[in-house]
């Protein structure tokens, strides 16, 4: 090292050496000279030693945190050590080795998370790692021959744990891990037995998880609070309060093992150790080429739509402005384009409709549907539409590791309350912005797109942090609070 030239140069003996030496050595004045030289250089070598710290901590450990809307933009790995410049440390991650009931065999057998409304079934959506099958042939450009796929949002489990097995700063050794991963197909696993089901079947496996995780001596070191997972499905799936058959969803966050750990969802509740991230969409690029075309693509699109809604009406549920959003979209007079999910079911679930009308449109709506976020919020950033929110609790309030605090520079928000009672209407909001405000927003979601997006796991992104990356920046330093480590 440059270091320790640079001692050697200056100082041809090295301190223990010296000390033999003066020990041997009869003549005082000598002696005097060589304990200057020696506290010299035993100084000097503590001050370059601190320097060069500093130094390598500049360059090594702060690695730039966008997204995170905290004050702070840095990041702080956990246990720095001196003598190594492993970019790894604070990073690592430990992978439990579950046993296979708990993820491979959920998925083993695809037709029983197949449900009779799924446009393919499972084992379709299960290929390429999760991503579903190859989109080809859509219409249009060379563009979307490479990194386009048929994504069902429920594979968010299988594609975020095949990212994992890629993650540079995997261990096995746990004591050194900042984070522990817990490859549990938790919401997959759920959705075999949320229909037909009792509780019990319902609860099971949430039920031995839990008694495995806590048995582990990784657990034993902060109580599970450096562990996390992940789910496909809404956190209030997990958080059925009585035992009624009849009442939706699973207990497992409410077991007092699984409250400790961290679970990442497409959509968080109430709970703290909840953090929302992005719902897979159907682009998976595989370099960064892939995404500053599609980026360059989307910059030149003519959107002759000011605005357009994709989705079917919630007639069923109270309160729901589906029906007002609908009526004021089909009264626009052609600014706005609807798709009707109720009559053409296989229309909303195609890729290359869906795609091709959000990339016409300027604005899309986001109304909450069977509950307050929606994958189409992610397809809509996708193409460089501007997302319109009528809830607080649709993107702005659940993704704060992926979408910029100030939400007004990327989306449109309108209250579902003012709106319901004819206080505003969309048209005339948005007829509102100029074409500069316009232009402006919509660069604003473009740049959004690379951290929206989950890469395909076969290859690397180099430069670009996507959904994963944030999603990880964002528990290293959550579990580093949680755990208080340094
Ligand atoms: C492809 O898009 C163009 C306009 O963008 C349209 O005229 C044409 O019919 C489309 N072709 C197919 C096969 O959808
Ligand atoms: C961990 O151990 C497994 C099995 O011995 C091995 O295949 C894998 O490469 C190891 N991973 C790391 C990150 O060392
Ligand atoms: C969860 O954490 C709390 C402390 O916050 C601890 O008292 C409790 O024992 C932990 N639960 C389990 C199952 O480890």
């Amino acid at each position: 090292m440059k270091l320790h030239a640079l001692i050697t140069q200056f100082f041809p003996e090295n301190p223990t050496r010296n000390l033999k030496w003066k020990h041997q050595s009869r003549s005082k004045n000598c002696s005097n000279q060589l304990w200057f030289v020696l506290l010299f250089s035993i100084v000097m070598f503590f001050i370059l030693l601190c320097f060069n710290q500093l130094l390598f901590e500049n360059s090594k450990g702060f690695v730039s945190f966008p997204g995170k809307s905290t004050g702070s933009a840095t990041y702080f790995p956990g246990k720095l050590k001196s003598s190594s410049k492993d970019s790894c440390l604070g990073r690592y991650v430990y992978v439990h080795d579950l046993p296979k009931r708990f993820n491979e065999d959920v998925i083993k057998d695809c037709q029983l998370i197949t449900r009779p409304t799924d446009r393919f079934s499972m084992c379709k959506s299960l290929e390429n790692s999760g991503f579903g099958p190859r989109i080809r042939g859509l219409n249009g450009s060379e563009l979307w021959k490479n990194g386009w796929f048929s994504t069902n949002q429920f594979m968010l489990e299988v594609i975020f744990h095949n990212r994992m097995k890629k993650y540079e700063c995997l261990t096995n050794d746990s004591t050194v891990a900042s984070a522990v991963f817990v490859p549990y197909y938790a919401g997959l696993d759920l959705r075999r037995y949320l229909w037909r089901f009792g509780v019990s079947m319902r609860d099971s496996s949430g039920i031995d998880l839990v008694d495995w995780l806590t048995r582990k001596p990784e657990w034993k070191r902060n109580l599970g609070k450096d562990h996390f997972f992940i789910s496909g499905r809404i956190a209030r799936d997990f958080r059925r309060k009585s035992n009624r058959k009849s009442e939706w969803g699973s207990n497992f966050r409410l077991l007092p093992g699984s409250e400790n750990m961290t679970m990442l969802t497409i959509e968080s509740g109430s709970s703290k150790n909840d953090i929302a991230v992005p719902y897979p969409t159907y682009f998976h690029p595989s370099s960064n080429f892939q995404v500053h075309q599609w980026q360059e693509f989307l910059r030149k699109q003519n959107r002759p739509y000011l605005f357009s809604f994709a989705g079917a009406r919630r007639s069923k549920q109270k309160g729901s402005i589906r029906a007002e959003i609908i009526n004021q979209c089909q009264a626009s007079n052609k600014l706005c384009n609807f798709l009707d999910c109720a009559s053409s079911i296989n229309k909303c679930d195609d890729p290359a409709t869906l795609m091709n009308m959000f990339r016409s449109s300027v604005f899309c709506l986001q109304p909450p549907g069977d509950s307050l976020t929606r994958r189409s919020t992610f397809d809509s950033i996708l193409s460089g539409c501007i997302p319109v929110f009528f809830h607080p609790g649709s993107a702005y309030t659940q993704y704060v590791w992926h979408l910029p605090k100030d939400h007004n520079k990327y989306s449109v928000f309108i209250s579902g309350k003012d709106l319901r009672v004819g206080k505003i209407g969309i048209k005339q909001k948005l007829v509102q912005f100029s074409k500069e405000e316009k232009q402006t927003m919509r660069e604003e979601v473009i740049k959004l797109i690379p951290g929206i997006l989950y890469g395909d796991p076969r290859s690397r992104l180099d430069t670009i942090d996507d959904a994963f990356d944030l999603a990880i920046k964002g528990i290293l330093k959550r579990i580093e609070i949680l755990t208080k480590r340094n």
